[in-house]
């Protein structure tokens, strides 16, 4: 596949063209400027307004795991109905008598996936993947239990000192083209209002949102240590963990892993997928200003750099996979490489070359890691070694 030549839009240059030269002009100027315009034409904005919630604790088990871990399991209710929740499965690490830090991330398939631990209940919201026997008319059954154990590796972020918050992505917004009148969007909602502005946000905004809401949950609970909190997110959900820490400063790191187009992806090399065909596959992941762009990546006010540098200067890892082309491996490293810029304005270091890694050597010694695994789409205990490494660096 050729790479078009392109010209990335200067993440140092404001609007009005003024040479942002320090972490000051940064964060009083640039900052916003980029966030406002992925928000107005890319993901959506995501609504300001605070809505009601209520957090009931549906269970708590001391001894989960063989007595390696407290399972608690939360459901968070919101706008005063029965309707509208998400649910929490949180595995802490009992050997901690510290708070500890924490890997929050959504999941695909239920939260009964990502353990065969008997006691997490089983999702009964629909589902987009699964075929029999896990998921029998997209409603999981008992054999979903642990499918996705490797996906997720429990006993390893707890052995290493972490603990894991995830749920369900489909509690929010069910990931499927026609569910922007289901799930939570609805109750930002004007009356009478069925579907978002084209400037407001879409499934990912949605997702992402949740992703806060679960950071207000982990701000109370005195075991976890509400600074050190990683959000994580594969593919889609690298997407969103993107979005999430961009808008979010309360997450101290953030992790992509195989987020592809839409996520660390460099849009304007178009190799693999692009964004027409990505709006025209999951045209509700997006905002609907974001089809405007569709193959004319060139007049995109932004590019994935920027979202990245979003971050700055909190850590960030990108990883790809080598067999994972349809992302661009490529494309994501120099999304990576790119906001190096906005990380040297704190005296901060970036990746070091233009030119990516071969597969399995992990680069990165600052605050922008990066490794591209040999295999497939996917994430893999190999993945979590090395996110679990960088956390080290800067939780321990
Ligand atoms: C599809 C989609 C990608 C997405 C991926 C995933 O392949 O085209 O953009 O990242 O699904 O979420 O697994």
């Amino acid at each position: 596949m050729n790479i078009p030549n392109y010209t990335l839009p200067d993440v140092l240059a404001s609007n009005n063209g003024t040479a942002i030269k320090t972490s000051a002009d940064w964060e009083n100027k640039r900052r916003q400027e980029i966030l406002e315009l992925f928000a107005q034409h890319v993901q959506g904005k995501t609504p300001q307004k605070k809505i009601e919630s209520r957090i009931v604790l549906r269970d708590k088990n001391t001894n989960a795991l063989n007595g390696r871990a407290t399972r608690k399991q939360v459901r968070i209710y919101f706008g005063g109905d029965d309707k509208h929740h998400f649910d929490l499965l949180i595995y802490l690490p009992n050997q901690s008598k510290k708070k500890v830090p924490v890997f929050l991330g959504l999941n695909f398939s239920g939260n009964q996936t990502v353990h065969s631990d008997p006691g997490i209940f089983i999702s009964d919201r629909w589902v987009r993947y699964g075929k029999e026997p896990e998921y029998v008319n997209n409603v999981a059954t008992n054999a979903s239990r642990g499918i996705e154990t490797d996906q997720w590796s429990v006993e390893k972020i707890l052995s290493a000192g972490y603990g894991l918050v995830t749920m369900y992505y489909g509690d929010l917004q069910p990931d499927s083209s026609n569910s922007a009148g289901a799930g939570i969007a609805p109750l930002f909602y004007k009356p009478g209002q069925m579907t978002p502005e084209s400037n407001e946000w879409g499934a990912i905004g949605v997702w992402a949102w949740a992703l806060s809401r679960a950071m207000d949950f982990l701000e109370k609970e005195k075991a976890v240590d509400a600074k050190k909190v990683a959000v994580i997110g594969h593919s889609r959900l690298g997407k969103t963990a993107l979005w999430a820490g961009a808008q979010d400063k309360r997450f101290a790191m953030v992790i992509s892993n195989n987020s592809g187009e839409g996520g660390a992806a460099i849009t304007r090399r178009k190799y693999g997928e692009t964004s027409a065909v990505m709006n025209k596959s999951f045209p509700h992941w997006f905002s609907a200003n974001y089809k405007k762009f569709d193959d004319k990546e060139d007049e995109l006010p932004v590019d994935y750099h920027e979202l990245i540098a979003l971050i700055a200067p909190r850590p960030v890892y990108i990883a790809s996979a080598s067999e994972d082309q349809w992302a661009d491996p490529t494309g994501e490293y120099l999304g990576g490489y790119h906001a190096g810029k906005v990380y040297a304005l704190y005296s901060l270091k970036g990746l070091e070359t233009e030119n990516p890694p071969p597969a399995n050597q992990p680069v990165g010694d600052g605050h922008i890691g990066y490794h591209m695994r040999q295999g497939i789409h996917d994430i893999t205990p190999y993945d979590w070694d090395q996110y679990i490494r960088f956390a080290d660096r800067f939780f321990k």
